[in-house]
């Protein structure tokens, strides 16, 4: 077997697991206003147990309504959901893997907009992202009353059948609130130091255990290191597992962060697989009880390696499994190839919980609608010609092609992917590209034809005889009228990322998305110096949010690159631009070697006039050459698409 150590079964306390991958909590939002599970829900998780997973959690799932951060997210704080709750339970026991809650109290982080009522918290610190009514500081018969509601919780999860109790001690949320002296600026027994910090989550373990009895494991989530100046640290959080062992925790679970350091709780794709690792590593030798760790772990042979050194011996796979519910069947089955990898862009899953909205994702259309989006055969086999394999074309051929229709995608370049390959150069960015080579191998297995390096015109589109036309041409740079523009350095924004341009003195980038600040590091590694303009507050808005601060970041530290918000540039000239903030302040920039536009983009339609020329043929525009926008919309609108051809 290619994973021994990944599928090998393992145990935690009583309970046997069919291989050592853990399914990670995620908060999905696909539940009810009241907490209640969903079929959507039962449809998700019930894939997961199907794709081989040995156990999985649900999601941060609120033992009390106060304790929610987000409206659709899971609760378990009445018995009346308990029903609903089995339901989920017997969907993913028919396939074999274990199911647990991870019983959850989210505290100051909780916006009272959300919840109704205002937030409990160890101490009055506000997080800023919670509104405007600060915590309230618990009273000690508050205290007692949320250990019992955690007791309460545990109970129903027995009830409704559940093989675990996870209990969520991360991520900064009431648990790790009063554990840690970031938040936690108590004088009574329940701060001051360690063992007055531990009292809460120790009596929470307690209250569980009381509910449970002695054979049911306890699975406990921690950050091993808060990452934030004044939290916890990997060497404070070596001296708390013993006490969550000792007090009854059959697995510690290695995570990171707080909501202040968000980056290290859904680690993007800047930082590297397995991050989380040399935490886990230090806490390995202070407990004897199993340990699993999460983050970035969207590799089998990572998986592996990880186990086989010792550090864990379960990992914990949040965003893999959410990308391909098949991840552990295809890994044991050598299939590796056809795992749709996460690639940490944060897109379809952090960004969309963050604003409320139920997760989706990048890179596999069907995770979160796996009803909606499974394969259905067409009634009819019609023949659909797919114009750019970009991936928006890509992603439309390969749907259409497993519902059975003849397809067949041309593009001009000699090689899939359109403008997300150029990615490839962007540090930090390089994953961004790598769906590609999975969705042009899929779209091969599939059945549909890629014919590249072929530019197609009217007559192309009227020999093959099409039913469908599917326009999926992409869109590229304009020129921005700037007075001047012409007569001065410019050059194409993809040709600096596509070519290797050796250009010394300074460059001039007018735009601060990600193309941008891509271009713009890409250019001061070859020794340019940098003056970029954003008119615009932000830099990189068009990219994940846990991506933003360290891109924005990368570029900041450059030692000579100037960046200028909220700026537009009002003039060019052979070696020299007029820079115009928003504040009224102008001035002039010389000895420019380079100006670079990123924008405008403008959608290629070339072959938008078919739409009204070809009878009996139905055209269809999908992706930026609708509209220019993100990978995650263009992707999405094409499997919409594909879905109704
Ligand atoms: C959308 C989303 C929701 C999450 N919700 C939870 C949660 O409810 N409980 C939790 O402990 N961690 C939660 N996490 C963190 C993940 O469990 C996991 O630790 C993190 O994504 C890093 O692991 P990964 O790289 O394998 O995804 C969430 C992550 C994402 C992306
Ligand atoms: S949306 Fe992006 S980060 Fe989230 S699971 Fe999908 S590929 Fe991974």
């Amino acid at each position: 077997m290619m994973f021994p150590h990944l599928f090998s079964p393992g145990r935690i306390g009583t309970m046997e697991v069919r291989n050592r991958i853990i399914a990670s909590p995620m908060e999905r939002n696909y539940c009810t206003a009241e907490g209640r599970v969903t079929q959507r829900y039962v449809d998700f998780l019930e894939a997961r147990s199907r794709g081989g997973v040995g156990l999985m959690y649900t999601e941060a799932t609120y033992v009390d309504p106060r304790g929610r951060g987000r409206q659709l997210q899971m609760g378990i704080y009445s018995d009346e959901l308990i029903p609903d709750l089995a339901r989920l339970v017997e969907a993913v026991h028919r396939h074999g893997a274990r199911i647990g809650p991870e019983l959850h109290y989210g505290g100051r982080v909780v916006d009272p907009g959300v919840s109704g009522l205002q937030s409990w918290a160890p101490s009055v610190v506000p997080y800023v992202g919670a509104g405007s009514v600060p915590p309230h500081a618990m009273e000690l018969d508050e205290i007692a009353d949320i250990v019992e509601k955690y007791g309460a919780g545990a109970r129903r999860a027995r009830e409704a059948g559940f093989d675990f109790i996870g209990i969520h001690g991360a991520h900064g949320y009431l648990l790790s609130q009063f554990l840690s002296p970031f938040t936690n600026k108590r004088q009574d027994e329940y701060g001051g130091d360690l063992q007055g910090r531990l009292r809460f989550p120790l009596e929470v373990i307690a209250a569980v255990r009381r509910a449970i009895g002695p054979d049911v494991p306890i699975l406990y989530r921690m950050s091993g290191d808060e990452r934030i100046e004044g939290g916890l640290t990997n060497d404070d959080m070596c001296e708390v597992a013993p006490y969550l062992q000792d007090a009854g925790v059959d697995l510690i679970d290695v995570s990171a962060g707080i909501y202040e350091s968000n980056q290290w709780i859904t680690q993007p794709m800047e930082m590297p697989q397995g991050v989380l690792v040399p935490i886990a590593r230090k806490i390995r030798p202070h407990v004897g009880i199993p340990m699993s760790v999460s983050g970035r772990i969207t590799d089998p042979s990572v998986a592996e390696s990880i186990l086989a050194s010792g550090v864990t011996d379960f990992v914990t796979l949040g965003r893999a499994m959410h990308a391909d519910p098949e991840f552990p069947n295809k890994a044991r089955e050598g299939r590796l190839d056809e795992i749709c990898t996460c690639i940490g862009c944060n897109q379809g899953c952090s960004d969309r919980h963050a604003v409320g909205k139920p997760i989706l994702c990048l890179v596999n259309t069907a995770t979160g609608q796996e009803r909606k989006y499974a394969i259905r055969r067409s009634p009819e086999s019609k023949r659909v010609l797919v114009v750019g394999a970009g991936p928006a074309g890509l992603e439309c051929a390969r749907i259409a092609a497993l519902r059975g229709h003849q397809v067949t995608i041309f593009d001009r370049n000699s090689e899939p992917g359109g403008q997300i390959l150029l990615n490839r150069v962007v540090p930090g960015r390089e994953e961004m590209a790598g769906h590609i080579p999975w969705l042009s191998t899929a779209v091969g297995r599939a059945g549909a034809r890629i014919e590249l390096g072929v530019e197609v015109a009217e007559d192309l589109v009227r020999r093959e005889r099409p039913d469908v036309v599917v326009l999926a041409t992409g869109a590229t740079l304009g020129i921005p009228q700037i007075p001047g523009i012409l007569d001065s350095p410019v050059v194409d924004g993809y040709d600096v990322l596509r070519r290797p341009i050796a250009a010394k003195g300074r460059a001039l980038v007018i735009g601060g998305g990600i193309r941008g600040v891509g271009i713009a590091r890409v250019l001061a590694a070859k020794g340019m110096e940098i003056v970029l303009a954003e008119a615009g507050p932000e830099l990189v808005g068009d990219i994940g949010m846990r991506s933003r601060a360290i891109q924005a970041g990368a570029l900041a530290a450059l030692p000579k690159a100037s960046v200028h918000l909220r700026t537009t540039v009002e003039a060019l000239g052979a070696d020299e631009a007029w820079l115009w903030e928003a504040t009224g302040k102008q001035w002039r920039v010389g000895d420019i070697g380079l100006v670079i536009p990123v924008r405008p983009l403008l959608p290629v339609m070339d072959l938008a006039a078919l739409t009204d020329r070809l009878e009996g043929v139905s055209v269809h525009l999908v992706g930026d050459c609708l509209q220019p926008r993100n990978a995650m919309s263009a992707i999405h609108e094409a499997a919409a698409l594909a879905h109704r051809l």
